[in-house]
């Protein structure tokens, strides 16, 4: 069982995901967290290339292809493995956030993304079964970032269109695959947010 959660910087993913695994614990199941871009060594070393603000000469079609490359090595050094291990992997970001950042935000060529996405999780074997979409507005998004008081990351400094364009994108996915992808009105209090939730996961048989 793969559960990944999408959406832009600050919507609640990391929040979200905490309560998740306590839930899953008081459940006595097996659950492990996955970050992307990391999980890994490999994966890891990438993600410092795709962050680091001295980075800003990146080209979209370079961090495109790191994804896709810190992907490829945790599907088949992580994921496999914990699936094996009857473990519930929870995706900390994904193949969407791929869609949606590099193809609608930096507008590179979706159907390319789309194969490369195939390709990194085993043609299309280690996709999510559920994936929540935690969507709220920009703007919202932008003053959780700051209330959390880290440093803003190379793909954090994007400017407010940007984003829009992502949110946009995730907003376009949840629409094309709603059996996979829930889009969840994040704007909520995370209590409330968690509840809907655990909704769809006992409707799923997963908890
Ligand atoms: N539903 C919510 N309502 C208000 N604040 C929230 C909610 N969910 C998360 N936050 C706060 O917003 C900030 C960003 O949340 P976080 O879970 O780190 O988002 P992400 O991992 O998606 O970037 C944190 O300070 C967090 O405590
Ligand atoms: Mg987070």
């Amino acid at each position: 069982m793969i559960i990944s959660f999408e959406g832009i910087d600050g919507c609640g993913k990391s929040t979200q995901i905490a309560l998740l695994t306590d839930e899953l614990k008081r459940h006595n199941k097996k659950a492990v967290v996955l970050r992307e871009p990391g999980g890994n060594n490999i994966s890891e070393k990438i993600r410092e290339l795709l962050l680091d603000n001295k980075n800003s000469s990146m080209r979209s079609e370079t961090e495109l292809l790191l994804y896709i490359a810190s992907r490829t090595q945790l599907v088949r050094d992580e994921i496999r493995k914990m699936l094996e291990d009857n473990f519930i992997v929870i995706l900390d970001r994904f193949a969407d956030s791929t869609t949606a950042y590099q193809g609608y935000g930096r507008g590179l060529d979706l159907e390319i993304i789309g194969q490369l996405n195939h390709f990194a999780t085993d043609m299309g074997k280690y996709m999510p079964d559920i994936t929540f979409f935690l969507d709220i507005p920009v703007e919202t998004a932008f003053s959780r970032m700051m209330s959390r008081g880290e440093e803003i990351n190379r793909m954090e400094s994007s400017d407010k269109d940007f984003f829009e364009r992502v949110r946009n994108g995730f907003i376009i996915i949840s629409e094309n695959e709603p059996e996979r992808v829930f889009r969840m009105d994040a704007i909520q209090s995370k209590e409330k947010v968690f509840e809907q939730l655990k909704k769809i996961l006992k409707s799923r048989n997963i908890i």
